[in-house]
């Protein structure tokens, strides 16, 4: 079975990319199971439930999220309704929402955990043995595991990649929104990637205009950071081919495509 999952998709760039790009990449690879990370995808900062809904309807099964989840306070409404959105499983006890979903594919089950990393990012609790309870819970149900780690460091991610190696299909990090040329598969059978990058505008800064963020690391005055409205669209995303009844991942290659020219988006 295989797993196609897509990196930050940032604003309405980001969803139009994804819009033309998907079916091609369907056509392309025939993923079992299509994962999103949502965590940008209203405008940079979160989520709303119609995009959610979008995402679903385009076949994508899951939707996974990270530090920006609640910028769009319209995910309150939804999120405990919603079975495929997934919020970072270590966020402190009674948070609304879910840190682990299952996906329904035939006669096949897909655990879909999303951590976040506590390195240069807020406060949580351990992503590490939160992973640990999660995966006992999961492998009741099912071996194929898959992990969106939404995290800044390096070290952290490949630290939870190292520790969780043999014990989940996929440790694949977001957030950094550039993807990482380190795919592999560790000894153990899981297919490892530092980052997945993002499915958004390709001449920006990490999706967002760039005018902006220089303004910002120039004067460090507070500045708008706003998705362009022009620009080269990417598509990043990663496939990851799993055996189906022992969850080890048996291949892993990452995806990037982008558009020659600008657009109007
Ligand atoms: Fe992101
Ligand atoms: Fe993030």
């Amino acid at each position: 079975m295989k797993i196609l999952f897509i990196g930050d998709v940032v604003g309405a760039p980001g969803r139009k990319s994804l819009k033309s790009f998907l079916p091609k990449i369907k056509e392309k690879y025939h993923p079992t199971v299509t994962i999103v990370n949502g965590e940008n995808a209203a405008g940079g900062k979160g989520i709303t439930h119609k995009i959610y809904r979008e995402f679903l309807e385009m076949g994508i099964q899951a939707v996974t999220m990270g530090n920006h989840c609640w910028d769009n306070k319209e995910i309150f409404e939804f999120i405990g309704d919603e079975k495929y959105l997934v919020r970072p499983a270590n966020f402190p006890e009674g948070t609304p929402g879910s840190g682990m979903v299952f996906i329904k594919v035939n006669d096949l089950e897909v655990a879909v955990i999303n951590l976040q990393g506590r390195t240069f990012l807020p406060a949580i609790d351990c992503p590490f043995k939160k992973a640990d309870e999660l995966i006992a819970e999961a492998k009741k149900r099912t071996n194929i595991i898959f992990v969106d780690f939404h995290a800044e460091a390096t070290s952290e991610k490949q630290a939870l990649g190292w520790y969780l190696d043999g014990k989940v299909s996929a440790v694949v990090g977001t957030h950094t929104h550039v993807q990482t040329a380190d795919e592999t598969l560790l000894p153990n059978g899981t297919a490892y990637l530092t980052d997945c990058g993002m499915t958004g505008v390709a001449d920006g800064i990490i999706g967002v205009e760039k005018e902006a963020v220089i303004k910002k690391f120039l004067t460090n005055l507070p500045v708008r950071f706003e998705v362009p409205k022009r620009g080269i669209l990417q598509f990043n995303a990663v496939l990851i081919e799993v055996d189906k009844k022992t969850g080890t991942a048996k291949r892993i290659e990452r995806i990037a495509v982008k558009n020659a020219e600008p657009e109007e988006v």
